[in-house]
Order: structure tokens, then C-alpha cells, then sequence
């Protein structure tokens, strides 16, 4: 016990901070999805030598789709941290309706974004909570069988012994655990529910299988019709749909357009696309057999 409340320094001085909150609400709200601009954005981590991101450039229109693909270490995680402010280009600018992100508020963040990480939290919380989560005010005005039959979460809910009250997880009693797909889709679900114009999705579906991995972003397509997704996977039989894919490597965009533009290029989408084909045969995965197993 001693050895461990030594921790609680750390913790002390952490809650001693003051919250940084005070920037203004510039957001303008049109009841539309902004126009987010990259222009011309160079990056590193503060401290750090490593240029991230090295002149890189798109738009996400109003209601549109984009993919962000790339090796592990590209930058994709960079763009997503740099669209949400969290931090401020060296050179360029990232902007949301031409204002430059770090100076959006809390507010105006958690007013357009609705965000999936890759490592995405598993709240220790009832089934229905953890859908309502982000916005718990509103949450009499979601159906909750419209989302949960949406992402084919009805299976899961139907074991559950006290259905959508009960707790999930195994911290508290009577927590009942439920599967890392099952968690991902959950995290899907309470992205839905909440009230965005930009969804982000930064591959926080790895623990399903290619083929369930596709078809769930393929559902997410069809009912955020109006809004705009930036959606990032290793995967690219589920980017396959986005109106923009774009490639990034080591910091640089290399190739951008459809699916099928990107086809015809022959490059490195083409040639990523071709090695992955095998996993989205319609065979059982227990056939796939050791190509599935590679993944
Ligand atoms: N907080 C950080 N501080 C310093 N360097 C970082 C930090 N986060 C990421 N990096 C570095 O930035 C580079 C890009 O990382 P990023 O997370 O954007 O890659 P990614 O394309 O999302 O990769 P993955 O496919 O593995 O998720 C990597 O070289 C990484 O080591
Ligand atoms: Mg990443």
C-alpha cells in the first residue's frame, strides 16, 4: 500500500492543473458537415526530430467519404490527432469552414466529431449506457433496437441476462464480459448515437474479420448518408467505398482518387489491393485456412 501511494503525487499534481478552456466557440453552425482543408501541412511531435507529416494536402467536402490508407507509421493517426486540434502544424494549416483547428473549443470539437480510436475504451457501464454515453441528455431520442439491429448487435444483447441494463465487464459484480468484436461494434454504436457531422473512424475494427470488418463499414456508409467519414483501415476491401481513397507513405501522399482510379494507376494501392483480395472470398473463415490465419 505504501509503495503504491506513492502514485498518488502523480495524480495529485495532475488534478492540481488547470483546465485549459479558454477559447471561444467559432464554430458556426449550418447544420451541415464543414469543409475540412489541409494545405501544404508539415509536422513532428513537440520535442521530437522526426518530420511526420511532409506536406500534405486534401479537403473532405460536405457529406463526403474518405479513406485514409498507408503503412503502420505513416501519419494516418497524425491527421486524425491534427483535425481535432489537438495539436498545431509547424507549416500549413489545417482548417474546419477556414478556421484553423487549434483554435476550435472543446465545444465546437465535440459538436462536429464524433471519433473511434484504435484504442477505443471499454466502459465498465451498462449495454445502453455505453451507446447513450456521449450524449446522455438526448438519449431518449435514439432508438435503441434501431441501432442495435443495425450493427447486428441483437445476438449479443439477447445473451445478456438483464438485456441492455446489464453492466458490462468484469470490474463490478454481476459484470458480464463480452467479446473484443463485440466491444468494437459497441463503440460503433455509441458513435452513431451521438449527434456529429464528421464521423472519424481510425481502425477500431481490427478484432473482426475482414469480411464482418467490410460489411459493418459498408452499413455505417449507408446510414451516415449525409455526413461526412474519415475512415482509416489496413483493410482495403472496407475503404473500397469511399468517394476519396487517399495513400499516404512515410508523411507523404503518394496516390488519391477511387477505388477504381487507383485500379487502373497500378501502384502501390493497386498492388496492396491485390495481395489483401484473398480475404474477402465469401468462403466460411474456418476455409480460408492459413491465408486467413496471416492476417
Ligand atoms: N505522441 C507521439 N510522440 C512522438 N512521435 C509520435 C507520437 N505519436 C506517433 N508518433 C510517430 O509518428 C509517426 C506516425 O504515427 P501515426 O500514429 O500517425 O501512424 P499511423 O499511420 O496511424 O500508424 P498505424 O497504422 O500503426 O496506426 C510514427 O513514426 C510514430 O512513431
Ligand atoms: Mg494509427
Amino acid at each position: 500500500m505504501k509503495q503504491n501511494s506513492e502514485y498518488f503525487k502523480d495524480v495529485n499534481i495532475f488534478m492540481s492543473y488547470k483546465e485549459h478552456n479558454n477559447k471561444e466557440n467559432l464554430f458556426v453552425d449550418e447544420g451541415k458537415s464543414p469543409i475540412i482543408k489541409f494545405e501544404n501541412v508539415y509536422f513532428s511531435y513537440p520535442d521530437t526530430k522526426l518530420e511526420v507529416l511532409k506536406g500534405v494536402t486534401f479537403e473532405i467536402r460536405e457529406a463526403n467519404q474518405l479513406a485514409l490508407v498507408g503503412y503502420n507509421g505513416s501519419g494516418k493517426s497524425t491527421i486524425v490527432k491534427l483535425i481535432l486540434g489537438l495539436y498545431k502544424p509547424d507549416s500549413g494549416s489545417v482548417t474546419i469552414n477556414n478556421i484553423p483547428a487549434h483554435l476550435l473549443s472543446k465545444d465546437d470539437i465535440k459538436n462536429i466529431f464524433s471519433v473511434v480510436f484504435q484504442d477505443f475504451a471499454k466502459y465498465q457501464i451498462s449495454f445502453e449506457n455505453n451507446i447513450y454515453l456521449n450524449n446522455m441528455d438526448n438519449s431518449d431520442k435514439y432508438d435503441l433496437n434501431k441501432i442495435v439491429d443495425s450493427l447486428d448487435l441483437q445476438y449479443t444483447l439477447n445473451k445478456l441476462p438483464k438485456k441492455e441494463k446489464t453492466i458490462l465487464g468484469k470490474e463490478f459484480e454481476n459484470g458480464i464480459d463480452i467479446s473484443l468484436g463485440e466491444w468494437q461494434k459497441l463503440a460503433f454504436a455509441r458513435s452513431l448515437a451521438s449527434q456529429s457531422y464528421v464521423y472519424i473512424l481510425d481502425e477500431p475494427t481490427a478484432a473482426l474479420d475482414p469480411l464482418a470488418e467490410s460489411e459493418l463499414y459498408e452499413k455505417f456508409k449507408m446510414l451516415m448518408k449525409n455526413k461526412s467519414t474519415l475512415l482509416i483501415s489496413h483493410r482495403l476491401g472496407s475503404t473500397k467505398m469511399a468517394d476519396t481513397i487517399i495513400v499516404l507513405n512515410d508523411g507523404k501522399i503518394i496516390e488519391s482518387g477511387t477505388h477504381n482510379e487507383l485500379i487502373d494507376k497500378n501502384g502501390l494501392y493497386c498492388e496492396m489491393f491485390e495481395a489483401q483480395k484473398k480475404w474477402y472470398s465469401k468462403l466460411p473463415a474456418n476455409d480460408r485456412g492459413v491465408e486467413y490465419e496471416s492476417i
